[in-house]
């Protein structure tokens, strides 16, 4: 690794406004050239932030590109297609969304059909706290609140129509973290799409061995056809859809969110909203205690067919922290846990426990570190008064992404990065991480 000094350098800081200047497509960042051409959700919410540090006007830019995409219903989609991009798989003709489901039935860019962990609130509110007054005007950032309310509303009212404080997702790109192990399981339920003759675009991109493996993308499509089929419509969606999982990681940003949103709306004077908001962030943190497995001493994903927590750890699993969802015990033992790893020289946090018999150290989300992950654990970290872990965390980091360059993830040993490089939400994160040092 590379000396501490090193670690805030201008040039690399520069290279990071640089990479984000390269991905900008005029108002959005894609998160890095030809693997990804389109905006991703919370990619861009990210990206805002890292933007807000040398152009707080583009910054918010990003967001309104982004809530371009917001459906009738409130959803904000995973993918927001603004122009074409033909070598793309799967690209908006296989997403095939009705233009019912549009807001505006005109002018709308083409999106995909399901959304993805709502970590823009937060984001917003991390804008609005470091920005300058003039950046945005208070009328624009009450309409920007309201529309994330609405997307919080359809994530209540479509994916836990029974009230239950927890909601699901119904594919694996939802949670973000695709290949994640802790899908394989509820996987298995999913059967292969028929459809033999689909390219793949990313395995002629990057190495195979760091990718998805084919069967696992043959079931993602197999979903996206059925969700398709129903016209992403959660009230034609039955219960017998083979794949319906809690995902505690977008839980645990959704309910950050949520405070976040809180505390925007509450400078507002917006009683109602706030009083809503107030029911669900209760409703969730007494759902949450479900999640945690005293047994392991650990938090998880739950599989909603089988009603069973699914035991495999995951950087997910510490996301509670972000969201402010643990107890003191549960922090301590959450704590402990990622000491343990960095005791046996794993960098944090892998996104698979280096333990765990499906840990693979380079291949996307079953081992390799994230940044953006990274930055949210951190964050929780510090909340909570943990701050030399919380510190340690970001200065591993830092120290990544200053000694291999701007990847999309890296090996928890730090012997390299993988993936798409200059990525724009890791570019992000380094702007972000400096600052916060
Ligand atoms: C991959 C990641 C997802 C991300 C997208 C664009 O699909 O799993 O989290 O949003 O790439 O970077």
């Amino acid at each position: 690794m590379k000396p501490k000094e090193n670690l805030y350098h201008n040039s690399l800081i520069e290279e990071a406004h640089s990479i984000l200047r390269l991905n900008d497509r005029g108002g959005y960042t894609v998160p890095t050239e030809r693997l990804y051409p389109y905006q991703w959700n919370w990619d861009s919410a990210i990206c805002a932030m890292g933007w807000h540090h040398f152009d707080e006007a583009r910054a918010w830019n990003e967001i309104r590109m982004l809530l371009k995409g917001q459906w009738a219903n409130g959803m904000l989609p995973h993918i927001i297609f603004h122009q074409d991009s033909p070598d793309y798989f799967p690209n908006a003709d296989v997403w095939n969304v009705p233009k019912k489901c549009f807001l505006d039935k005109v002018e709308h860019p083409q999106t995909s059909g399901i959304s993805q962990p709502p970590v823009l609130a937060t984001c917003v509110r991390k804008l609005q706290e470091a920005g300058k007054e003039s950046a945005i005007n208070s009328s624009e950032l009450k309409q920007i609140c309201m529309k994330i309310l609405k997307w919080h509303r359809w994530f209540w009212s479509a994916r836990d129509p029974e009230n239950t404080g927890l909601v699901s997702i119904l594919h694996p790109w939802e949670s973000g973290m695709d290949n994640s192990p802790a899908w394989d399981k509820s996987l298995v339920r999913v059967p292969p799409t028929l459809n033999s003759s689909y390219k793949r675009q990313d395995t002629s991109l990057i190495d195979s061995s760091q990718r998805p493996l084919q069967k696992e993308y043959d079931r993602y499509l197999y979903l996206v056809e059925k969700l398709r089929e129903k016209e992403y419509d959660s009230n034609k969606i039955s219960q017998d859809f083979p794949f319906r999982v809690i995902d505690i990681g977008l839980n645990s940003i959704l309910q950050r969110s949520n405070l976040d949103l809180l505390a925007l709306m509450d400078q507002f004077g917006m009683i109602s909203e706030c009083h809503e908001l107030k029911k669900r962030i209760e409703l969730a943190r007494d759902a949450f205690a479900e999640l945690w497995d005293p047994k392991h001493e650990h938090f998880y994903n739950r599989d909603e067919i089988s009603g069973e927590l699914i035991r495999v750890s995951t950087s997910a699993c510490f996301l509670p922290l972000f969201g402010q969802l643990a107890n003191d015990d549960q922090v301590l033992r959450m704590v402990s846990t990622l000491e343990k790893w960095a005791e046996q020289q794993f960098l944090l946090v892998p996104s698979t426990s280096p333990f765990d018999t499906n840990y693979e150290p380079q291949r996307y989300w079953r081992g390799p570190i994230w940044p953006h992950v990274n930055w949210m654990i951190s964050e929780g970290l510090k909340e909570y008064g943990h701050n030399e872990l919380s510190k340690k965390i970001r200065m591993q980091t830092l120290e990544l992404i200053s000694k291999l360059g701007f990847h999309e993830y890296y090996h928890p040993l730090g012997e390299s990065g993988f993936g798409g490089d200059s990525f724009s939400w890791t570019a992000a994160v380094y702007l972000i991480l400096c600052k916060t040092g």
